[in-house]
């Protein structure tokens, strides 16, 4: 039976993934640094039917200590490490670089940059001695060089993670490593995310228009998930980018928008309330 690490995974993207594995019998290991929503979302899995198993620690990706002991504990209930996920990520407030705080730019680069770069970093020195598994980086607006107000700090390090992810490929096709390093690129989901930002401490008041394409190219996580889960289990490739919301999808989205009339925030703004 093979084993996944996700970071982040007491909800959203993070916690679907979690799912889809479960159902394919994978064992998983969920983590966050919110222990509430790590409880309530282990609870959940546990109620899964599933011949493998769920374990949950507590993991702040900003935190080496605690990449370690998550490596440490994975390996302690399963034994091997075959897919971990970098997901763990934070959005930011939605002002101009000038107007944040050096806290708030430092907060979004230590989670979203720092934190996969770092665990990248631990989890192939596991997997060199393993001599198999996967690792994968999770992409995000800014990743194909499209730049917009209020997402620079956030852009950056998804551009930067790009870029990180790709040359951890090339150093690794190098040494022969056996392991596979790859990308996920997820487009737009509507999860909490979207409305919150530094780490749920401020909120973020999406304007009619941001929402209008929002509920154009958004999905819900559960049918991004089952797509990169799936991807993740076929893909034998290193330096893979398993890419949801592709050009021509985005585009023939826009062309039947007219059609389709989606209003994607109403599960979001419930769940809110
Ligand atoms: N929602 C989108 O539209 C979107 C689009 C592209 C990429 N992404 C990326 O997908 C990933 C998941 O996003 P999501 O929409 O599910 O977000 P989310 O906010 O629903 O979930 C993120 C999870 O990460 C956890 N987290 C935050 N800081 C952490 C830390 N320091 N250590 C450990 N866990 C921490 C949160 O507690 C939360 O459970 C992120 O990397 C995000 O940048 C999201």
């Amino acid at each position: 039976m093979k084993t996944v690490v996700i970071t982040g995974s007491a909800r959203g993207l993070g916690f679907e993934m979690a799912k889809k594995f479960r159902l394919n019998n994978y064992n998983v290991v969920i983590s966050d640094i919110n222990e509430d929503n790590l409880k309530k979302a282990l609870e959940t899995l546990n109620g899964m039917e599933s011949e493998a198993k769920v374990e949950s620690c507590k993991c702040n990706v900003t935190s080496s200590s605690d990449l370690e002991n998550l490596i440490s504990f994975a390996k302690e209930k399963f034994g091997v490490i075959d897919i971990w996920i970098n997901n763990a990520g934070v959005n930011q407030p939605e002002r101009a670089i000038w107007e944040l705080t050096e806290d708030e730019i430092n907060f979004v680069l230590d989670v979203d940059l720092k934190g996969t770069i770092m665990a990248s970093r631990l989890v192939m020195q596991e997997m060199e001695k393993q001599k198999a598994g996967a690792i994968y980086n999770i992409e995000g607006y800014g990743s194909n060089d499209a730049t917009m107000l209020g997402l620079s700090i956030y852009g950056t390090s998804k551009r930067a993670i790009t870029y990180f992810t790709e040359a951890l490929a090339k150093e690794n096709e190098t040494r022969n490593t056996g392991i596979i390093i790859g990308r996920l690129s997820p487009g737009i989901m509507i999860t909490d995310f979207l409305v919150n930002a530094v780490g749920d401490k401020e909120k973020i008041t999406l304007s009619e228009k941001t929402k209008k394409v929002y509920n154009i190219l958004g999905d819900y996580p559960d049918v991004v998930a089952d797509f990169m889960v799936k991807g993740m289990i076929n893909n034998k490739k290193n330096n893979a980018k398993i890419e949801w919301l592709t050009n021509a999808k985005a585009a023939w989205r826009f062309m039947t928008a007219g059609f389709n009339k989606r209003d994607m925030f109403k599960a979001l703004d419930k769940g809110n309330e």
